[in-house]
């Protein structure tokens, strides 16, 4: 069985943060707690942290206005869960915006050996080749295939080229195998019937995101 979610909870000290970290806790999920420094010395919120340690969860120190301890916290967990009282609401958003400091940007996770190569065509393009192909009788009952040369590459390559980060908006552009030969008396290939068509190259797509 995959490994629980490491889960940090926020706003433990409150009505209803406590329920979180127990039945989380008792889902054997690593749990992690943050309190901050003044509440532990608060006679009856220090007997509910006492009760949080004696079942397994780690207390970090921390406090909503208090950015890096907050980027700290999220660094140890995948998954964090808010219960902070309703007059935090808005303030939640110096959560989130620990959370999209936190995630690592120099780590990628290759499957396999990452040499398998695939075709990448940004959504533009898919668009233009496809009405060009609309009144084109060379795609008569052809499949045209998008295989733009310069924009095949393995998972290897593409890493050469991109941040961490630029390859996730990688991903929402087409990714298609290219596990197959192309049959020139069934199909065609976009790129090389429409040339004048100066398609996205991977680069270029990348840049956008710098
Ligand atoms: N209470 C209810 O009956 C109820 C019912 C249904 C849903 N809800 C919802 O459940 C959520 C939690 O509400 P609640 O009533 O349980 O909240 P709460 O009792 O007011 O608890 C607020 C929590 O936020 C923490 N907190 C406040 N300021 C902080 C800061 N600057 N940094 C870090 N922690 C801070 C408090 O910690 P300290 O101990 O350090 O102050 C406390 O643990 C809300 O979305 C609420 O709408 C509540």
């Amino acid at each position: 069985m995959a490994a629980k979610s490491k889960i940090l909870v926020v706003g433990v000290t409150g009505y209803i943060g406590k329920f979180i970290v127990k039945a989380s806790a008792e889902a054997e999920h690593p749990t992690f707690v943050l309190v901050r420094e003044s509440t532990v010395s608060h006679p009856e919120k220090s007997k509910l942290i006492d009760t949080f340690k004696s079942s397994g969860v780690t207390l970090l120190y921390g406090d909503l206005n208090d950015h890096e301890s907050l980027v700290k916290a999220i660094k140890e967990v995948d998954v964090v869960i808010s219960t902070l009282g309703g007059q935090q609401t808005d303030d939640q958003v110096k959560l989130i915006a620990a959370i999209k400091e936190a995630p690592p940007r120099d780590k990628a996770v290759i499957l396999g050996d990452g040499n398998v190569q695939a075709v990448y065509v940004s959504e533009e393009d898919v668009g233009t080749y496809t009405i060009k192909a609309a009144d084109d009788p060379r795609t008569l009952n052809k499949t045209l295939y998008l295989r733009p040369p310069s924009n095949i590459l393995s998972l290897r390559q593409r890493l050469r080229k991109s941040t961490f980060q630029k390859i996730n908006f990688l991903r929402t552009s087409r990714e298609v195998s290219t596990n197959y030969e192309i049959d020139p008396s069934s199909c065609v290939e976009a790129s090389e019937i429409y040339p004048e068509v100066k398609y996205t190259s991977v680069d270029n797509y990348l840049n956008a995101f710098v």
